[in-house]
């Protein structure tokens, strides 16, 4: 409910252009505030002409020759990065919550503006950035920064808004010596806020050095991937992407490029690493810690369990097993996946990093849960296969596989579940796969490293130092389901999945904030724990007019769904 105070402030300044220095929404088109034409026209001088219009992808696909994407191109997040519009999960550009809904179908006859952006500034320099953001606070815009367009709580979207497009900052470069003011912080490598993380690995090996970077090919390390703390399969060796980042440069909502470390503005260090994507300002480069390549063991195996009791005796046995590789510091990626055309198989597939280790030497590691696996009724191998090369080449893939509708939702789980109690984690397997889930994905991307740096001082959710795990739920949906259908969907991991991992994890329980549920009802202790109210007053010195506001981000209990007026 709009209090009477905002009403009548709203009143005063639509009415008789009494604005006060904090509105009540942001200008949009129609409202009297809105540029001109001959305004957005100064704004496209100011950036060289590289302001855009935006549409949704399926419209953009619509406008090619021959009238449509193919689907290798609608599928590609690198053809995806072309699209100013684009979002890797193609719900996140449909209005579905307005009024009336906005949607843009792929081959659709018609199409709405949907959730994205008006207009882009596709920004290739620092003034490029500064003048957008100059511009968005005069104006009283609402902005999005979009980097590659990955987020899975669709962050880097909004209706009516102005977007700052930092995708074409693709800057690498390694140095043997960093220095900060006289300190020298040995080997480093700084990413334009564009670079995908495959570009990482390609040119780390190119310079014989690694850094913790994605899983994904095309995750943005300096963008949204290290403000929300950033995890990979090297996280237990080096620790997470905020623990190994060193310096930002920002541009933050006074138009001002800040240097930021922990001798310059270690308050808005500290946020960046882990308080959320998108609150704090417009990321050019971040850098990172660079660490000498090695070569490692990666391996996959797929297993067949005939049904779900048989999935969850699975999940049992490598809960079981899974300290079983902290002596190598592996990573490993651990998926159930259902098959939905009616079977009732459901393949696990664990997909594991071990640095330093050879083949043979990760079999050895990995043998003991095989063999208990295999031990189980109803438990088959489809495959199995060890490589063993550089850790670059083993965590670079050529792109990553989207444009489908996807929700997520997760919670962190602590290393002392898993010590405790296993038994538990195979249970809560089986209500979830029994509750209609088709794919619960585990990520043991903490431990070692990661809870060895419980003592760095930043805004990583604590919950990440005592975890083993950040086990995460999805959800989709065809284009042809319902409004009701999708609400449905969108509402599930609240509902029915967070009640269920609470048998692990007990209640208010973290949850990695970039990759988890836009809808959280408590995303401030959720996804930022005890580290909440120093976010808050950080984000009033740098942004005290909340320029950058993203949904379930850092002061957005004052703006509505879309960021658009406050409540
Ligand atoms: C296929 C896939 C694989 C993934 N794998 C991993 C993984 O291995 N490890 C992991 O930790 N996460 C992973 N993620 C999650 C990933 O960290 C988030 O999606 C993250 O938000 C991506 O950041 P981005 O900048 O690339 O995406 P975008 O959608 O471009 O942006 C995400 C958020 O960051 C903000 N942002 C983007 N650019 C900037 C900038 N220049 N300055 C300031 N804010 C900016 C946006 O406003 C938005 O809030 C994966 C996601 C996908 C879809
Ligand atoms: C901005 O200017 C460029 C170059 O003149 C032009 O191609 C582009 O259409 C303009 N953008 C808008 C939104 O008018
Ligand atoms: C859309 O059109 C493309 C190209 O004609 C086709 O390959 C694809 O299957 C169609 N997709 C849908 C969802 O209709
Ligand atoms: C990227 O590197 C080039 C060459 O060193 C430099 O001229 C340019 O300013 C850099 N761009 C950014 C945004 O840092
Ligand atoms: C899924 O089940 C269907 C129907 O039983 C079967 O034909 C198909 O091979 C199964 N797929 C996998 C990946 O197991
Ligand atoms: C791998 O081994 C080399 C040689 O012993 C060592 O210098 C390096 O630190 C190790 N790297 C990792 C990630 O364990
Ligand atoms: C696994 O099983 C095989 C054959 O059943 C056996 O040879 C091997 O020793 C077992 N390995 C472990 C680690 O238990
Ligand atoms: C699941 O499969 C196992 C192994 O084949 C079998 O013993 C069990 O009865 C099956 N359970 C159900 C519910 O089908
Ligand atoms: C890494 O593995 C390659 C073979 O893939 C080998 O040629 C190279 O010597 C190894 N490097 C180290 C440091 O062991």
């Amino acid at each position: 409910m709009k209090s009477l105070a905002s009403s009548l402030a709203l009143l005063l300044c639509t009415v008789f252009g009494h604005c006060s220095k904090s509105p009540v929404c942001r200008n949009t088109p129609g409202s009297p505030g809105y540029p001109s034409l001959a305004a957005w026209h100064a704004l496209n001088a100011t950036v060289s002409g590289r302001l855009v219009s935006v549409v949704p992808s399926a419209k953009y696909c619509a406008s090619l020759p021959g009238g449509a994407c193919t689907d290798d191109q609608w599928t590609s997040a690198l053809f995806r990065s072309t699209i100013p519009g684009a979002m890797d999960q193609v719900n996140w550009e449909q209005g579905y919550d307005l009024n009336p809904p906005s949607l843009c179908l792929r081959n659709a006859t018609t199409c709405g503006q949907g959730a994205v952006p008006i207009y882009s500034v596709e920004a290739e320099t620092v003034a490029d950035i500064q003048a957008a953001v100059k511009f968005s606070s005069t104006h009283n815009l609402r902005v999005v920064i979009k980097s590659s367009g990955h987020d899975y709580l669709g962050r880097s979207t909004a209706p009516n808004s102005l977007l700052i497009h930092t995708h074409k900052f693709q800057n690498v470069s390694f140095t043997d010596s960093f220095s900060i003011g006289s300190e020298n912080m040995g080997s480093a490598v700084t990413l334009g806020s564009g670079v995908y993380s495959h570009t990482l690995y390609e040119q780390g090996k190119a310079n014989g050095k690694t850094a913790v970077g994605g899983a994904a090919a095309t995750v943005s390390n300096a963008g949204g991937w290290v403000q929300g703390a950033g995890h990979s399969a090297l996280s237990p060796t080096f620790g997470l992407g905020a623990d190994n980042a060193l310096e930002f440069h920002v541009v933050v909502a006074s138009g001002h490029l800040l240097q930021v470390n922990h001798i310059s503005h270690p308050d808005l260090f500290y946020a960046l690493r882990g308080g959320g994507a998108g609150s704090w300002g417009v990321i050019v480069s971040a850098t990172f810690r660079a660490f000498p390549t090695f070569n490692a063991t990666s391996s996959i195996i797929v297993l067949i369990a005939e049904n779900d009791t048989v999935a969850s005796a699975l999940a049992t046995v490598h809960a079981q097993h899974i300290f079983d590789w902290d002596s190598v510091h592996a990573g490993q990626y651990f998926w159930s996946l259902k098959n939905t055309s009616g079977d009732g198989f459901s393949a696990f597939a664990v997909n594991t990093y071990m640095p330093n280790t050879t083949a043979s030497q990760s079999m050895a590691l990995l043998a003991p849960f095989l063999n208990a696996s295999l031990a189980l009724p109803g438990v088959s191998l489809l495959s199995q296969q060890f490589t063993y090369g550089d850790i670059n080449d083993a965590l670079y893939q050529p792109d990553d596989s989207v444009g489908s509708n996807v929700v997520l939702g997760s919670r962190l789980i602590p290393a002392a579940a898993y010590r405790d109690s296993p038994e538990t984690i195979g249970k809560v397997y089986k209500k979830l796969l029994d509750g209609g889930a088709t794919e619960i994905l585990g990520h043991l991307v903490a431990g070692g490293k990661v809870a060895e740096n419980a003592k760095i001082s930043s805004a990583v959710h604590p919950a990440w130092r005592t975890a083993k795990t950040h086990l995460v739920v999805a959800g989709s949906w065809e284009d042809s389901a319902s409004l009701a259908e999708i609400r449905q969907i969108r509402q599930f991991f609240q509902t029915v999945q967070v009640p269920i991992l609470e048998e692990i994890t007990g209640p208010n329980a973290g949850a990695y904030s970039n990759e988890a549920d836009l809808l959280e009802p408590n995303f401030q202790t959720t996804f930022f724990g005890p580290n909440y109210a120093k976010l808050s007053a950080i984000k009033r010195v740098y942004d005290p007019e909340d320029l950058f506001i993203v949904g379930a981000g850092v002061g957005s209990e004052r703006w509505d769904e879309w960021g658009l007026c406050k409540v």
